[in-house]
This record gives structure tokens, sequence and C-alpha cells, in this order.
């Protein structure tokens, strides 16, 4: 900080002021190029120049969720696309996600891009939300976790990550004017915790805030949030920039936020550049402090300092074949076998007096696998295999596209079974579809849906009448397998009639290879669910979404009444059965858990032995949480480790619990607690399904900010 303070004081106010502010390449939404990006600077989200004689690097920042995007940006640029982070979520493998984060880090160097917007930690709170695929899981622990090592890998190669959307941006209808409604107490027991936990680990040089309101006031201007929590009580030391086109008013500025990005949006938005314009006004007018605008400026030049953007030498070596493989291996890991009553591994099958005959179905599994859509799509090594405009209302109308990446599960499928005669129906109509079904041992049926940023999902149907083609296909051939390439859960009204479901999310550039590895048993599936699936909007927080259906801008309160009980906590709390609960995932061979004992000294931690009790190599993870406090009955993922065993390997596991996964957040003291009594603790496979209990007994305490 003593750097960023001595440099600041050598600046004008002009080159202050210029650091204020993010200026938006080209792309869909822009097609004019504004002038104030250089041309020899690559075009990105967001620009802000450099000050050469002081050392201070421009800023170029590209979106990152799931690769380095492009689409509009730069002509015939291209990155690896991993899987959708709720993927990376279900592999329940931080190792993963650092070495993601790395190689985002290195692609987004090698392109000169120095600020990666990526760090999506919103928790999943509804199973509507448009963009549940950029984030990880509907639980603040698992999160963290794995948002703060991606953060650690990109920032590991000198280039700035952001986390974002700060706080509670949980839903994308009406997005810009939806103000959503919480108990202080319980968002930091939830979403808070997903930063707070990122944050101190990882140290990102930025937070990105969101575009909506939290208890009324917007996101980017709220006090509370970013002077009481982010900066106050977690003494976070970088800067905080505000999402594209989400700064309406100046004094934004006067209540924590640093940064008004993409001003050309804030015009689109607002009619107004806020800081060039009115910032700068309340300056002259001696409305907005000096102290305050040295302030911003020092915690820009902290970030960039600490993460050292400003002391690259040389370009990175970009190995492609080495970020391929971590694409695939996120898909492998984190693709969910939800049901399989026998018929997968296809492996083990043989045809009926002949090759196996398998149906093909659907999903343009011809062709490749879909991604998630908005600003985090990515064009991989080649392009993609094809792109279909879709459309809607508002500003995000115009990214709203079917993209395939060019993975096909179907040429996968091929190559891995050889000796199989493989067909494939478009799974254009369920009459048709239903045929080939019919004279095939095996029907493999593809369930996909375009989800992206800017719109929440009308319901938990699949488009296009997948469900009736589905419904055909189960009908005409009883060993029928559904593979759902989706963002969130999706109602299963056909489920007790297919022998086996597989959750791909949305699977990278090498989706295809990795959904026919574990179709054919090649890799044996180990992902879990990092959210519940309900059996149907009825019993979520919200069986009617707010604002859905009414044009766009109309504002919108929404109310998570759930509070800090999300996702699983909320089905405990409720008592209700899901369709397939958090953390479920299920494998092609066995794991059984043994010996569990729970001690706290410093911390509470728990032992206990997991043997690979089947007969092949897999990946485990064990789940310990906590049933109940002294006050009763609460849910909360308490930890977890992902484990490698061969057929009849045993380990032994230790788990250190954070103690604020234990406690109560009490906003009158400003305090976490855990009151004094017996704790009951469970370790399992899923929330809800359980192999060991035990209790542990805890001296009350008050501790944290
Ligand atoms: C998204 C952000 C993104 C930004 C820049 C916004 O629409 O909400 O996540 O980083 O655009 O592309």
């Amino acid at each position: 900080m003593e750097r960023a303070r001595k440099v600041e004081a050598q600046m004008t106010d002009e080159e202050r002021f210029s650091l204020l502010i993010s200026v938006m390449g080209t792309n869909a939404t822009l097609t004019d190029k504004d002038p104030r990006i250089p041309e020899d600077v690559p075009m990105s989200a967001g620009y802000t120049p450099g000050i050469p004689r002081l050392g201070i690097p421009a800023l170029l920042m590209s979106d990152a969720s799931l690769g380095v995007t492009n689409p509009g940006y730069r002509e015939g640029d291209t990155a690896t696309a991993l899987p959708a982070s709720i993927a990376l979520g279900a592999s329940f493998n931080p190792e993963l996600a650092r070495r993601s984060g790395q190689m985002v880090g290195k692609e987004a160097r090698s392109k000169g891009l120095n600020v990666q917007l990526a760090g999506g930690l919103n928790l999943h709170r509804d199973p509507r939300n448009g963009r549940n695929f950029e984030y990880l899981s509907e639980d603040p622990w698992l999160t963290g976790v794995l948002g703060a090592e991606s953060v650690k890998g990109i920032q590991g190669e000198q280039v700035i990550s952001t986390v974002k959307h700060f706080s509670l941006n949980c839903n994308e209808t009406n997005r810009h004017w939806l103000d959503a409604i919480i108990d202080p107490a319980a968002h930091r027991e939830s979403d808070l915790l997903a930063f707070e936990i990122a944050i101190e680990r990882a140290r990102p040089g930025s937070v990105m805030t969101g575009y909506n309101k939290v208890n009324g006031t917007y996101a980017g201007g709220n006090e509370t949030l970013l002077q009481g929590i982010l900066k106050g009580a977690w003494g976070f030391p970088g800067w905080v920039m505000s999402d594209w086109g989400a700064t309406p008013s100046w004094d934004f500025a006067l209540r924590g936020q640093d940064q008004e990005s993409g001003v050309q949006i804030d015009v689109m938005m607002w009619g107004q550049e806020t800081f060039p314009g009115p910032l700068r006004e309340a300056y002259a007018a001696g409305d907005f402090p000096k102290e305050r605008l040295s302030e911003m400026v020092q915690r820009i030049l902290y970030a960039v300092f600490d993460v050292g953007t400003d002391r690259w030498e040389g370009t990175p070596d970009v190995d492609l074949a080495a970020h391929a493989d971590i694409a695939l291996e996120t898909a492998r890991q984190g693709i969910v076998l939800l049901k399989n009553d026998g018929v997968l591994p296809l492996d083990a099958l043989s045809g009926s007096g002949g090759p196996l005959k398998i149906a093909v179905i659907g999903g343009h599994a011809q062709l490749g696998v879909p991604i998630g859509a908005g600003s985090s799509a990515v064009v991989p090594p080649g392009g993609y295999a094809e792109s279909h405009t879709i459309g809607g209302p508002g500003i995000m109308g115009g990214m709203r596209n079917l993209y395939l990446l060019p993975s096909s599960p179907l040429a996968e499928l091929q190559k891995l079974l050889p000796g199989a005669a493989i067909e494939y129906d478009p799974g254009m109509s369920p009459a048709e579809a239903a045929l080939l079904a019919r004279r095939s041992d095996v029907a493999v049926v593809f369930g996909i849906r375009v989800e992206g940023e800017g719109y929440d999902n009308a319901d938990l149907s699949l488009p296009w009448g997948q469900d009736a083609v589905i419904e055909a296909v189960a009908d005409a051939n009883p060993a029928t397998v559904v593979v759902l390439e989706t963002g969130n859960p999706v109602a299963m009204p056909w489920l007790p009639k297919v022998r086996a479901v597989l959750a791909a999310w949305y699977p990278g550039q090498c989706g295809g290879q990795a959904i026919a590895e574990i179709l054919t048993g090649d890799t044996n599936p180990s992902g879990k669910l990092p959210l519940t699936f309900p059996a149907g909007l009825d019993q979520t927080p919200r069986p009617e979404l707010p604002g859905l259906g009414t044009p766009w801008g109309t504002p919108t309160t929404i109310h998570y009444n759930e509070g800090s009980d999300v996702g699983y906590r909320w089905f405990a709390r409720t008592g209700q059965r899901p369709l397939f609960p958090f953390g479920h995932g299920l494998s092609y061979t066995r794991f059984d858990y043994a010996g569990l004992t729970v001690s706290d000294r410093d911390r509470v931690r728990a032992k206990f032995t997991v043997t690979n009790s089947g007969p092949r190599r897999g990946a485990d993870v064990p789940q310990l949480y906590l049933l109940e406090d002294p006050a009763g009955a609460r849910m909360r993922l308490l930890g977890f480790e992902r484990v490698n065993l061969d057929a009849g390997e045993s380990r032994t596991v230790s788990l250190d619990v954070d103690p604020r996964l234990l406690a109560s957040y009490d906003t009158d003291r400003g305090q976490w607690h855990t009151p004094g009594g017996s704790y009951r603790v469970a370790l399992g496979h899923a929330a809800g399904n359980y192999a060991l209990e035990a209790d542990v007994s805890l001296a009350e305490a008050w501790f944290g900010r």
C-alpha cells in the first residue's frame, strides 16, 4: 500500500480520474469503436488507460468465468473453453479449480489481458437463475473454497482476478431493477460467507458488484456492504468495480465503489457516463473529497502492484494441448451420474445377436455440446461447430445464441465403441425418434437447454418438445439413457421410465469425449451435485418467481426468505425430499466409511476412513454435515474431500471445520457466535444420505467480525 500511496501522490487529477473508468471494446452489443481505445490494444470487455510515466500499465479486462472470452471482441481469436463453473463445482476438486485458474491466467496474459472478470461466487438460490452455470454451487463453503483456488490460479500468473457479483445477484429477471431482500445475518452466513472465504484465501485484486439492489440499495452504492463489510470488517485492500452499466449515480463513489465499468453501457442504461461526468462536477463543486479520490486510485494501484501486472516479463508459453486436458478432466470429474439401474456402463452390454445397436438421439449430438449464453461465452480453438441466434428482450438479447462446441458425443462414442452399430436421430419429433429407438438395443437421448445471462428460465422443463421425445424414446426402448446438457436442474417427468440419467451441464470443449467415456465406462463417474435437484418448483422457496413475464425494465422485489438455508438446507428445514439431493452422484464402484471420530482442540476435526469396496478404481467425495446444534436442527456442509482409490484401497481422511460453519452471525454484536453444548455431525454420500454420525461438545464462543 505504501508504494500505491507514493505513486498516487505524484499524479495529476486528470490521471487520477482516468483510472476510475473502463471503456468497453466493440462486440455484439456495442458495434462502434470507442476512440479512447488505442489502435494497438486488443478489444475486450474493459479498457482503462495506463500512466507510462509512473510505470502503471493499462488495464485490459476480459471475462473469464469459463475461459478467456472473445465473441465479437477479437476477430479470429480463440481460447480454451472450459466446462461451466457448475461442472467445476460438481467436481468438488479445489486442485482442478487452481489448474483451470492458472490456465485462464496464462491464456489471458498471452493475449495481453491483465484483469480477468472471473470468480463468479453467487450461490445457486433459484433453479431458474439463468446464470447458475457461471456459479459454483448452492453452498458457501464449497463455493468459497473452489472460488479461492481459481482466483489464486489466475493471479499466480500476475493477472488480476475479480470475484463477482457482490452480492445476491442470484436471479437475472429485471436484474438492473431487482431489489434482493435478505435478513442481514443470514446474508453473512450464506452468499457473503462465500465471498469472505474466497477473498481471505485468495486476495483477489478486485471485487465486482452486482446489478441488483440489496435491501433497497444498489449493490454498487451500498455502504453497508462495501464500506461496512467488505472494506471494513474484512479489510479488503483492493478495488471495487461496478458491473457493466451499473453506475447510475456519482455518489456511489462516496459509498464504496472505486471504478465505473463499461461506461458506454451506463449511457445506454442511465443516459450518462457517471464518473467522467457528474463525479467530476461534484469534485469541482467540492462535494466529492480529494481524500476519497486518492483512496480509489490507491486501491487500484495496490492491486496492480500486489498481483504484479506492472512486472510482466516475456509472454508465457501456452500449451493448448495441456489446457484441453484441463477442460477434459474438469468434464470427467464434473459430470454427475444421477441414476443408473445397471444399464451403464455401455461396454458391459452386448447386442442381441450381433453388434450392440445404439441409438443416439437429439441435442445436436452429431455436432457438439452447448454452452451457456452471455458475457462468459468462449470461442474454442477452431471455432464453434454451429451457432444459432435465439435473441430476446433487453440488452442481452444480442448475446443469446445457441453455440455448440465441436466435441460431438456421437463421434466420440463411435471412437470408443468401434464394434457397435451407432445411429443418430435428430430428435425432431417423438414419433421419428421412437422409430430408431425401437430397433436399437439401447437409446441414448440428449436433452439440452440454452440458459444464459439476462434471462431466468420460466420453469424447469426442457424446451423444444424434448420431454415428449424422451418420453417416446423411453416407451419405445426400455433401455433408455438420458444425457442432460443444461445449466440447472430440470424436471424429469420421464424419470421412472428411463434407466440412467447423466447431468453433463455445459461440459466444455472436450465435453463430448467426457460424456462418451462415462457412458462406455472408460471413465468412472465421480461428479456430485453442487445444487439440489427439486422434484418441482413448489418445493423451492419461491414457486412463483417475482417479475417473471413482466417487461424488461420493471422494478422487481425478490425476497430471499430462505435466508441462509439455501438449497439442501431449505430441504432439511422444510422436511422435503428432493428429486436428487445436493452431494449426490453415482459411481461404477462403491465406497464405505468407517471409524468416524470428531474432536475439538483448536478446531473441530473429523477423522474417518474411506474404502473403495467395489470392483474398480474411482473417486469419491465424502461429505461432513452439521445436523444439529444446541439450538436444534441446523444443516450445514462442514467439509469435504475428493479421494481417488483403487479397488479395495482405503484412506484415512481428516477434515478441519471452519468455525464459521458451526456458528451463527450476530449483527448486533458484529460477531460470529457458537452456543455452548452438543453438536451432532454426520458423514455421508450426499445431503440426507449418511453413513455415520457423531457428537462433539463445544464451549460457547464469540469470534471474528
Ligand atoms: C456481466 C459481468 C461481466 C460484464 C463484462 C456483465 O453483463 O454481468 O459478469 O463481467 O458484463 O462483460
